[in-house]
């Protein structure tokens, strides 16, 4: 009984306070992220305990998936790590990760974005308006340095 209580107490706080994550950076991202893109939301539905994006990737910045899904999922709560505020008709410049299982699922999650400046980088993706002509730059000449990091 006490174990389980402590299983139920546990998972109340891994929800309550659970996203935590190393801040990221643009260099970290554009290393951790499987693909990159400027996305459109086109649609936005909650699926059990997911937010299922649907996007228009308008371009491509890194694309190392099995396919680049019009799907994009994440957890619905914030305490997850999920990115639950994106707007639908907003462009953003989105980063995620692939589900490991054989889906090839696009994923997002706070912890994988790339901020619009690496100072302040915010929790959430930033919106295409806020991604600055140098950040563009860096993405489309893939400005970084190589992947994995030594350090
Ligand atoms: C992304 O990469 C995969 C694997 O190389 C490829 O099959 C797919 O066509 C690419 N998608 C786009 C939109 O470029
Ligand atoms: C984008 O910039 C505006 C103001 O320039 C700011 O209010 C907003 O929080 C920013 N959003 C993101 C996601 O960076």
């Amino acid at each position: 009984m006490i174990s389980l209580r402590l299983i139920l107490l546990s998972a109340v706080f891994a929800v309550t306070y659970g996203c935590k994550c190393v801040k990221p950076t643009q260099q970290l991202t554009y290393c951790r992220a499987s693909w990159i893109t400027r996305a459109k939301i086109l649609k936005s539905t909650v699926i059990d305990s997911s937010i299922q994006y649907t996007v228009d990737h308008q371009e491509i910045f890194k694309n190392e998936t099995v396919e680049l899904f019009d799907k994009v999922y994440t957890p619905a709560y914030t305490a997850a790590c999920g990115v639950v505020d994106l707007e639908v008709g907003e462009v953003y410049l989105l980063a995620g990760t692939v589900s490991p299982d054989t889906s090839a699922e696009l994923q997002i999650t706070s912890c994988i974005f790339m901020p619009a400046n690496d100072v302040h980088p915010g929790i959430n993706p930033p919106t295409w308006s806020n991604v600055s002509s140098e950040l563009y730059t860096r993405l489309q000449t893939q400005d970084f340095k190589p992947c994995p990091l030594d350090d």
